[in-house]
């Protein structure tokens, strides 16, 4: 259940009062963009991360961005505060926004539509962390710009249903015998003690959460590297960490219906998930920007 407040174009309102119009692009086109990121204890986790890749994704179709970082940090904290503070996630959308008619080729003076809204943000479940989550292998049927975080998540909703009526958690995809990602979530296989990540390319989104897992991995001592992986690779690795912003890590203990490693949260994913628990411990009263 998300939490009351929402954000809706400069005003803070009942989340269940807001009201856009039908003719709004991302309506009638997904002509869109979004962001997901976590706050914990009231700060905003990785916000300049989430804020440049969601400029990232407005250049890439043509929107100017309608706040700066810091009024988008104000909006963040307006949020935050309105609801309560401590752990939440917030979602934040940016449309091309609505004009009287419906064009493919839009009109060069529309005013983007800003909304953003939060929920609550629990903590990874023992049963997750004692048993890990099922994943199922699915062909990649999405689009050609992948590393653009658009609202335009048909495929990826699918592919995510397909998975969840199976009993899974997460469909992992490829994309002619090669990983990309999941549905909604980076993948990360470990092999010979190495974490393995497909480069960041159109392909796939450039995740937040991965860029955290480098920079703990290396923190750690344990070797990281972009690298291209096979299904041939996924399905033998020791362990598989599934990377996203309002879970962190979480380990992939069984894959198509077969165990991971020895089933069970591997030793690698224990380190990590730990290093993820201290950073965000330390990051607490820093500020978000
Ligand atoms: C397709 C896809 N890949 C990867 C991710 C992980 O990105 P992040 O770690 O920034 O949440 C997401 C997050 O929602 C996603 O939708």
């Amino acid at each position: 259940m998300p939490l009351p407040v929402c954000y809706l174009n400069g005003e803070y309102q009942p989340l269940q009062q807001a009201r856009v119009s039908p003719l709004d692009r991302a309506f009638l086109f997904a002509d869109a963009v979004y962001e997901v990121l976590p706050v914990y204890a009231g700060r905003p986790f990785r916000l300049r991360q989430h804020l440049d890749r969601l400029h990232h994704s407005l250049a890439a179709i043509a929107i100017r961005p309608p706040l700066t970082h810091e009024q988008w940090a104000q909006v963040c904290a307006g949020l935050v505060q309105r609801n309560g503070g401590g752990d939440m996630y917030l979602y934040i959308q940016v449309t091309r926004g609505a004009e009287f008619g419906r064009n493919h080729a839009w009109p060069d003076n529309l005013a983007p539509t800003m909304f953003a809204y939060a929920s609550p943000l629990a903590l990874l479940p023992g049963e997750i962390l004692e048993n890990g989550v099922a994943a199922i292998t699915a062909q990649d049927t999405r689009w050609a710009r992948r590393d653009i975080k658009s609202t335009s998540l048909l495929a990826n909703v699918l592919l995510k249903k397909q998975a969840v009526s199976t009993g899974a958690f997460e469909a992992i995809l490829l994309q002619q015998g090669m990983l990309t990602e999941g549905s909604s979530t980076t993948v990360h296989v470990i092999q010979g003690g190495e974490i393995h990540t497909p480069p960041n390319s159109h392909d796939i989104l450039p995740g937040t959460t991965r860029s955290v897992v480098e920079e703990l991995a290396a923190a750690i001592g344990m070797p990281v590297r972009s690298v291209a992986v096979s299904e041939a690779q996924l399905r033998s690795a020791q362990e598989i960490w599934l990377g996203f912003s309002t879970r962190g890590v979480l380990p992939v203990t069984r894959l198509d219906g077969k165990p991971v490693g020895s089933g069970k949260p591997g030793p690698q994913f224990q380190r990590i998930h730990a290093a993820f628990l201290s950073y965000i411990d330390d990051l607490k009263s820093t500020p978000a920007l």
